[in-house]
């Protein structure tokens, strides 16, 4: 009898605040925590990269007692310098910084690890997924935007797809172990066709903070991304 090895894919859900009610924030942050998630995604927006603005490091400390889960900071900002420092002390535990800000990013992967956080890498779907490769080594999470940032509630871009398998190429031929994350448009549907491309962390906020049973939403996320990942 053959017996076929079976990769363990070990999914994370991670529930976008944004989505959540704007002027209950730590409401939003506890049914998170009560819904059998495994991180919180933070949307740090600052009028400038994106044509909208969200929330800072106050609001992130504000809700950091809150709850236990990890805070995934996803910082859409021209100047993310500024910020790294003040989220770490709020609470971050990772931060994701954008492809696109160039120049800078070598100098902010070094920040966020010296504060001994995790780093994130993330790109809008205009970018070619080359622009990462000079990052892997480097990162803990590689960040597929599956919407253009800025707002909640946008539709899935498919395009991201093919990112998300070239991602999945090079770990595995680079021997690496980021994270694949998707952000932007994720239900069941577009949270499996991630998986099936090989996403392993999946970013939702409509979705699942507009689920009338949230814990039941990101249950049913889970047996869906976990059912299409390749084994
Ligand atoms: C978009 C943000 C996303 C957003 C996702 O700019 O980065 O994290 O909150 O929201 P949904 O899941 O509603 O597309
Ligand atoms: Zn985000």
């Amino acid at each position: 009898m053959q017996v076929r090895a079976c990769a363990f894919v070990n999914i994370i859900i991670a529930p976008s605040l944004l989505a959540s009610d704007p002027a209950r924030f730590g409401a939003g942050a506890e049914r998170a925590g009560r819904s059998g998630a495994d991180w919180l995604h933070l949307d740090i927006m600052d009028g400038h990269f994106v044509p909208n603005i969200s929330f800072g490091p106050q609001v992130v400390k504000a809700i950091r007692p809150l709850t236990k889960l990890f805070f995934d900071v996803h910082l859409m900002c021209s100047k993310p310098a500024i910020l790294v420092e003040p989220l770490a002390k709020a609470g971050a535990d990772e931060m994701i910084i954008h492809v696109e800000l160039g120049e800078q990013i070598p100098s902010l992967i070094q920040k966020i690890k010296s504060l001994g956080k995790k780093v994130g890498l993330a790109l809008n779907p205009p970018t070619k997924i080359a622009a990462m490769e000079p990052y892997l080594e480097q990162i803990d999470l590689l960040l597929v935007m599956t919407v253009n940032p800025g707002f909640g509630g946008q539709e899935f871009i498919r395009e991201g797809l093919a990112k998300i398998q070239q991602a999945a190429t090079w770990r595995r031929d680079k021997a690496l172990s980021y994270r694949i994350s998707v952000d932007g448009g994720i239900n069941d549907e577009t949270g499996a066709d991630c998986a099936r491309a090989g996403a392993d962390t999946f970013g939702a906020g409509t979705s699942l903070f507009g689920a009338i049973d949230m814990k039941s939403a990101v249950t049913q996320l889970r047996r869906r991304v976990s059912v299409a990942a390749p084994h």
